[in-house]
């Protein structure tokens, strides 16, 4: 088995007779997603797509990885939520958080479409100037703002740079087969285009064309990461939880809520895991903060922020838990060395590996919090390459499903997410909003 799943540090909410209770919630969570009743079930594409992918737009991923490879030294990859986080998350676990600082054959990559900071959006503007790059414009519906300004500012420097018709075969987009000004803008100028399946929501879409493009242009191998998903996939098709870690993770971050730990600390002792945090944070959130309901996602790199949130944690108030995933095997290894003077006091450690010190503080830091009252769930994984990579978003994937059902909202939709587009819409005076641009315009003068 890849992951291995302890929950002998939930707490006194996590027992038996409470897992036994739970039990009729998750079965009827499996039956909602297996047979397509629950809410949402036009969006559960992602279960069987490590199985059902298709081969063809498989090839062509790779084709286009190949190319990109051969004659950029740098990809832009425009895109926001879904469209950005499980990519960066990939392939900053496999390779690094320091990818484009590594000594390396293939591209820097570098993301955008995730913000509106001019600062930002400029800064990356500079990085491209005098260096041979490509692009991949990434939306499924085609029409968000944030990654939308991107494209057209660095379709612009693409053409400025190399003219219409070899800026074309610089652009890579993926999008919806059929619909969005982004398909259309596809269509019209003859950009290479990658489809995001209708069945498939944002924030589930790593294992797409999405995920993909990026990730192989990183050397990363996507057989492997696609392996490590279908492998997961047939582990967790058992409906009865006690066979099944995917669903018992889920079970189990339920009672923890309904005990009052309303707070989920995703919590990793690798800083390359910091990405796949925030893919973390952005796929609970969106599928399970609605309805005045859902843990709240939050994160934590350890032992680093143990020295900054550590503090809260250990004995602040008590409404969080931590899932903790822990890499047994770390990529590289390095030996403490020996001072024969022994200055800092620090020989009881000579000629021990660092990755021994790390798992003691994993160890410790989760027997103290457990004892202060912040409970922990533990996650076990052999190394982060490809293959456990893509079996841990899976069983992540699955569990977030299967845990929203038992909360009772629907995991694929993301309605609150309008609030923000329409005021700000409105604010900078898009046709069509004039009547609540003087309603906010009014609120903003009080
Ligand atoms: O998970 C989701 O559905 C969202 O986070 C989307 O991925 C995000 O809003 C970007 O949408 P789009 O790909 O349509 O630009």
């Amino acid at each position: 088995m890849s992951l291995c799943l302890n929950i002998k540090y939930a707490g006194d909410a996590v027992n038996d007779e409470a897992l036994a209770k739970l039990r009729p919630e998750v079965l009827k969570a499996h039956d909602y997603l297996r047979t397509g009743t629950g809410k949402g079930s036009d969006f559960t594409g992602w279960l069987d797509l490590a199985v059902n992918y298709d081969r063809e737009e498989f090839a062509a991923i790779k084709a286009s990885a190949d190319k990109i490879k051969s004659d950029s030294g740098l990809l832009i990859v425009i895109g926001i939520g879904g469209s950005y986080l499980g990519a960066r998350a990939v392939i900053e676990l496999i390779k690094s958080n320091n990818y484009n600082n590594l000594k390396k054959d293939t591209p820097d990559i570098y993301f955008t479409g995730n913000t509106i900071s001019s600062t930002a959006v400029s800064e990356l503007v500079s990085i491209c100037e005098d260096r041979d790059f490509s692009i991949n414009a990434i939306s499924k519906s085609g029409t968000t703002t944030e990654p939308a300004i991107a494209f057209r500012v660095f379709r612009d420097l693409l053409v400025k740079k190399y003219g219409a018709d070899e800026a074309a075969k610089r652009i890579y987009v993926t999008t919806d087969k059929s619909k969005g000004t982004l398909k259309a803008l596809a269509d019209r100028e003859g950009y290479k285009t990658f489809v995001v399946p209708d069945d498939v929501g944002g924030r589930y879409s790593v294992l797409t064309a999405v995920g993909l493009l990026p990730i192989a242009v990183a050397g990363i191998d996507i057989d492997a990461l696609m392996k490590g998903a279908q492998d997961a996939r047939s582990k967790y098709s058992e409906p009865d939880m006690d066979k099944n870690d995917c669903y018992r993770y889920a079970a189990v971050r339920n009672l923890l809520y309904r005990s009052g730990k309303k707070i989920e600390l995703c919590v990793a002792y690798e800083p390359s895991f910091t990405m796949m945090c925030e893919w973390f944070k952005q796929l609970f959130g969106e599928s399970e903060g609605k309805d005045g309901l859902g843990l709240y996602p939050s994160s934590a790199i350890f032992s680093t922020d143990l020295h900054s949130l550590g503090q809260y944690i250990q004995q602040g108030e008590r409404h969080l838990f931590e899932t903790v995933v822990f890499f047994r095997e770390p990529k590289q290894e390095l030996i403490i060395n020996d001072d024969p003077e022994n200055v800092d006091g620090l020989n009881f450690l000579s000629g021990k590996p660092l990755s021994y010190v790390n798992r003691k503080a994993f160890e410790g830091t989760l027997l103290a919090h457990a004892d202060g009252g912040a409970p922990g769930i533990v996650i076990e994984v052999d190394r982060s390459d490809e293959y456990n990579t893509g079996w841990l978003i899976y069983f992540f994937e699955l569990a977030c499903a299967i845990s929203g059902y038992i909360l009772g909202v629907n995991p694929f939709d993301q309605p609150g997410v309008e609030s923000y587009k329409k005021n700000m819409f409105a604010l900078l005076g898009k046709p069509g909003y004039e009547r609540e641009k003087a309603e906010l315009l009014r609120r903003l003068s009080e």
